[in-house]
């Protein structure tokens, strides 16, 4: 579907069909409302046949209705058309919008600081998101017994982040709405939405604070944990005032910083929370905005760019956060120093693309290095993290997405997603760089997404499919423990291995 289309009389009547049948739900620019947002950007894994079959029989157990009594198939056809076409403006979801979005469930203060479910370990508790109905699952990682199951928003989106403590949970979804969960109490806290299509979150490492990335409008939105008020929204430009979509969020523990990568301009910000920004942040160049960058006393939440040779995306993060390999647009690796924040190694040459935010790192032979899946080839390419020099590929069954690791296991874990073989995992040998072990949970289903049980004794593996399940296996005699049925697990999340990323004792 071409843009302009929108200028001819067929998308015209659509969007008068669309007024008259759907907007009513789906709001009357596409944006969402009780029913999803209907953009391109949105719909990107919604293929058009399976659009068609939703508008023609409704989706079952939902407010979506059947249209087929209601129109005919050629307006069917060119609603279709019409959801998949971009709007001409970028939506304004302006902080006003935001602001009026938000929902307070629960007041935090008068929700108990003591877990209600009946487990012997909550931090050993798995969040477990199944896209399949769009409910999220708790299960216990002791007795792998499913403790509670609620409602979550339409298509959650990318990790769910957690509290430093462990007692909130926070997910965001396509659609740009961020809700906050207590996991003592089973209760919603708050929500907001922050966008129309939203791709991340990150989360700062005292737990203040959430950054979210936006596709649509181009935003980063900075939240305040405690009841999800937004704090700040930044308009993302370059200093030449080009636009762009923001790629991914991440956290920098050790800088109290965040990051954000982009899609459409080849810079990388560095955002600042810390109480008192490091002196100088964010003020060595010109800001875009007139309210800073000449200021002697820093703002808040400074922002300072990184200027890349190329648009800089999915990025792996070394243990300290000095070094960073992202990917660049020509599918090459390149490294950046933060310490001097210059480009290191402008190039690594891989096969196929590299996913590197997926990559896991560890020792091997004395050595740290880091094994990177790939989207596009069956290999892992495993790099040395002093010279990042290529010092092994290991073949597998096709290309991958997902690996994983833990401390105390001597196994990476990682699946073939796409191609015949995508029902495959494999064990990869930590000291050898040798697949082990090859397992085909449910063979012609699609099988991913590994986590370890905060101990790393037991490892789970997502069966992709409605009538899906978790497969809990025991890490070390690789056979199969558990079958727990599931609707589509898209991810789950071991709250302890989750809250890793810093250190508490509360
Ligand atoms: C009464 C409310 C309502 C009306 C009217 C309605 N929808 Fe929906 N629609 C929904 C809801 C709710 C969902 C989400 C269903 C689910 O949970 O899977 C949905 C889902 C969809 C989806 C799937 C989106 C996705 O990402 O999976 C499409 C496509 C869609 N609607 C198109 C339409 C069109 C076109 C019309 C008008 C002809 C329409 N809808 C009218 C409520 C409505």
């Amino acid at each position: 579907m071409k843009q302009g289309f929108a200028q001819t009389a067929f998308t015209h009547d659509a969007a008068k069909l669309f007024k008259t049948h759907c907007a009513e739900c789906h709001s009357e620019y596409r944006l969402g409302g009780i029913g999803p947002a209907l953009l391109p950007e949105n719909l990107k894994y919604l293929r058009k046949p399976a659009a068609i079959n939703t508008i023609l029989n409704g989706r079952a157990k939902t407010l979506m209705p059947a249209f087929k009594s209601k129109l005919s198939d050629n307006e069917i056809q060119s609603l279709v058309e019409f959801i998949y076409t971009p709007l001409t403006k970028t939506p304004d979801w302006n902080i006003e919008k935001i602001k009026a979005s938000h929902i307070i469930h629960n007041k935090q203060n008068n929700l108990p600081n003591k877990p209600l479910l009946n487990v012997k370990d909550q931090l050993n508790v798995f969040v477990v998101v199944e896209r399949g109905d769009h409910h999220v699952t708790l299960l216990d990682g002791d007795t792998f017994e499913p403790v509670h199951r609620f409602k979550s928003r339409f298509s959650l989106i990318g990790e769910p982040k957690f509290s430093p403590s462990g007692r909130f949970v926070y997910f965001s979804s396509r659609d740009g709405w961020i809700s906050k969960y207590d996991l003592y109490n089973l209760k919603w806290v708050a929500e907001i939405r922050v966008g129309i299509n939203t791709r991340n979150q990150a989360i700062s490492a005292d737990g203040r604070y959430l950054l979210v990335a936006n596709f649509l409008p181009h935003t980063l939105v900075l939240l305040d944990t405690r009841d999800l008020s937004p704090i700040k929204l930044y308009q993302v430009k370059n200093l030449q005032g080009k636009s762009s979509r923001v790629s991914a969020v991440y956290t920098s523990p050790p800088g109290n910083s965040f990051f954000a990568a982009f899609k459409d301009i080849s810079e990388f910000w560095e955002i600042s929370y810390a109480d008192e920004p490091p002196h100088g942040f964010g003020m060595w160049m010109h800001d875009y905005r007139v309210d800073s960058g000449e200021n002697t006393k820093p703002q808040p939440f400074p922002l300072r760019r990184i200027l890349v040779n190329d648009y800089l995306d999915d990025f792996y993060f070394d243990e300290d956060y000095i070094s960073f390999i992202g990917l660049t647009r020509a599918g090459k690796g390149q490294v950046i120093d933060m310490d001097v924040r210059k480009i290191i190694v402008p190039e690594i040459i891989l096969k196929g693309k590299p996913h590197f935010s997926s990559g896991v790192s560890f020792n091997y032979k004395g050595r740290k290095v880091l094994a990177v899946p790939n989207f596009r080839k069956g290999i892992i390419s495993v790099l040395d993290m002093e010279s990042w020099k290529l010092i092994k590929e290991i073949k597998t069954l096709g290309p991958g997405f997902y690996m994983q690791t833990h401390k105390n296991s001597p196994y990476i874990w990682t699946e073939v997603l796409f191609g015949p073989n995508k029902d495959v995992i494999h064990v990869i040998d930590k000291s050898s760089l040798e697949i082990v072990k090859t397992l085909r949970p449910a063979p012609g289903k699609k099988s991913a997404h590994v986590e370890f049980t905060r101990d790393g004794k037991h490892a789970l593996v997502s069966i992709w499919e409605k009538q899906g399940a978790v497969i809990v296996y025991d890490a070390v005699t690789l056979k199969e423990i558990k079958r727990i049925p599931m609707n589509n697990p898209s991810g789950k999340y071991n709250v302890f291995n989750r809250t890793r990323y810093v250190k508490t004792n509360d």
